[in-house]
């Protein structure tokens, strides 16, 4: 491998000692996957998960966490732990709103049955729903956690419609329990949405995007390179390594999750595998908290469409631009920080356009208004520093602590949070339970267009200060009061400790008033 100069600046940032070394040495050991041929596997989404039962009012849902050998890569298993045994889990789709609008509240029941790691620890798990505005007690805290063979019944307000997931959120140990599989998609629409027109059915689609590294017998290993990240040199998309989709001439509408547990993405369409094509357009119509107020072009070649852990953007591409019998590739133009041991990650997956189709969805100029909130109504400015000291990954310089609070905005109350990177080498995907904010500027210039609308995820780059804006505890003018976590959602960061602890008001529910059961206590939902 002969590593151009960006990589070999790459690999002396995080290897420290790679810097003297020749500008060419042989691709290292641990840095290869059995090569298995690109664009070959076919596409498939993760079934939908029905309730088990629905009354008035609400929608019950059972998933087991299993252990399953599912097929990876093409000939081999890979050992995976998994959402009804799913890699990744199951798509809930559930109907959102107030209710007098239609919208439903669900009951998800998590049962764990993962037993025990291959050191005999037993696999405890929490589930957290990323992006809904849960009570505390069913958000998915740290430490409220599911030991084997006990359950938890999480209920679900589905107060608006986006895409947002649910995985495993374990104390000191969501890298390996996401990365194994524990993640899935849950989406939550609505009518003001649907009167829009958008594609769907099977033209609104999932990508979750996924890396993994595999020995040469199919297990997944788990390399977080002395807590900084994991890497995988495999892309998965709904855990299908570089798929092949069949589509035809028409719009489509691909919900995309960043599911990794380190790599961030820069997405962008290109007609040859090797280089960008010019004027390949991804028109982003919505981003973590849902519509955008109007659909951006992101155009080859000067646009990307920048994704770090987490986030969400909804895209539509339409197909109608290319002739059948041609395709089009979903390119993946490297990050900050990512280790590309492998250029084959810089492909994600082949759109075939094998037909001609019709198509009546409609992508109106408007969406749905997203509200802007103003600087001059915060009563209060905070800043939290995102780095890396002696002791590990820190916020203002404090690791997690379930018993401290750091920060404790009044229900109700407009707040501007600086978010600082101060460093180089990496970036923070900065998640905030709880409540959408917006971006007002990244190192004083505006957020890119597709920033602007709603989001619960915000990549601070190097050297770079983002400010965002948020009111707290309110949807629809309902408070939630509580304790709720913020951290950085590069996973390795998250486990080893940045992670604290934002409280609501005062008086909130104890996040650990709802703590989990035997399974021998379970009577059906
Ligand atoms: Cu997606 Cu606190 O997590
Ligand atoms: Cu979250
Ligand atoms: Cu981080």
């Amino acid at each position: 491998m002969s590593l151009s100069r960006r990589d070999f600046l790459r690999y002396g940032i995080v290897g420290g000692t790679l810097m003297s070394a020749p500008l060419s040495f042989p691709r290292p050991a641990w840095a290869l996957s059995p090569q298995i041929p690109r664009f070959q596997q076919p596409f498939r989404v993760p079934p939908e998960l029905s309730p088990v039962r629905s009354d008035a009012t609400t929608d019950y849902y059972e998933i087991r966490l299993q252990k399953a050998m599912t097929g990876i890569l093409p000939g081999l298993t890979t050992a995976t732990w998994g959402y009804n045994g799913l890699f990744p889990g199951p798509t809930i789709r559930q109907q959102g709103g107030k209710r007098s609008t239609g919208g439903r509240q669900s009951v998800v029941r998590f049962i764990n049955e993962l037993g025990q790691d291959e050191q005999g620890d037993p696999i405890s798990s929490v589930t957290h729903l990323h992006g809904m505005a849960s009570l505390p007690q069913y958000d998915g805290f740290a430490e409220d956690f599911i030991p084997p063979n006990y359950f938890k019944d999480y209920i679900y307000p589905n107060d608006r419609a986006a895409t947002i997931w649910y995985h495993d959120h374990m104390i000191d140990h969501t890298s390996r329990n996401v990365y194994r599989g524990l993640a899935g998609m849950y989406i939550v629409e609505d009518q003001v949405e649907r009167d829009l027109g958008l594609p769907t059915g099977p033209y609104d689609v999932p990508l979750i995007l996924q890396d993994g590294f595999f020995a040469a017998d199919g297990r997944m290993v788990f390399d977080d390179r002395d807590r900084k990240s994991v890497y995988g040199d495999v892309a998965l998309v709904n855990g299908v390594p570089w798929p092949r989709m069949a589509v035809g001439n028409r719009k489509y509408r691909f919900r995309i999750l960043n599911a990794s547990a380190s790599r961030g993405y820069n997405l962008a369409l290109s007609r040859d595998d090797r280089r960008l094509t010019l004027g390949d357009t991804l028109i982003v119509i919505g981003s973590d908290g849902g519509l955008l107020s109007e659909p951006v072009e992101v155009k080859t070649p000067y646009q990307v469409l920048e994704i770090g852990m987490a986030e969400r953007y909804e895209v539509i591409i339409d197909f109608a631009r290319y002739p059948v019998g041609s395709s089009v590739f979903l390119k993946n133009l490297g990050f900050t920080g990512s280790i590309d041991s492998d250029d084959r990650i810089h492909t994600l997956m082949r759109f075939d356009v094998v037909r001609e189709e019709p198509d009546d969805s409609q992508l109106p100029n408007t969406l749905r208004p997203v509200e802007r909130l103003s600087p001059t109504d915060a009563v209060r400015t905070r800043t939290l520093r995102f780095e890396r000291n002696s002791t590990g990954w820190v916020i203002n310089n404090q690791k997690w602590n379930a018993k401290a609070v750091m920060l404790n905005p009044r229900a109700g109350d407009v707040e501007i949070w600086e978010l600082v990177n101060p460093g180089s080498g990496w970036f923070h995907p900065v998640h905030i339970h709880l409540i959408d904010m917006q971006m007002l500027d990244r190192n004083g210039r505006p957020p890119r267009p597709y920033e602007r609308g709603w989001k619960d995820v915000f990549h601070v780059g190097e050297f770079e200060t983002v400010r965002i804006i948020g009111k707290f505890g309110s949807r629809d003018g309902q408070y939630i009061n509580g304790k709720f976590m913020l951290h950085c959602h590069n996973l390795v960061h998250e486990d080893h400790a940045m992670m604290t602890i934002f409280e609501v008001g005062r008086g909130g529910n104890d996040p650990l008033s709802a703590p989990a059961r035997p399974v021998s206590e379970m009577r059906s939902l």
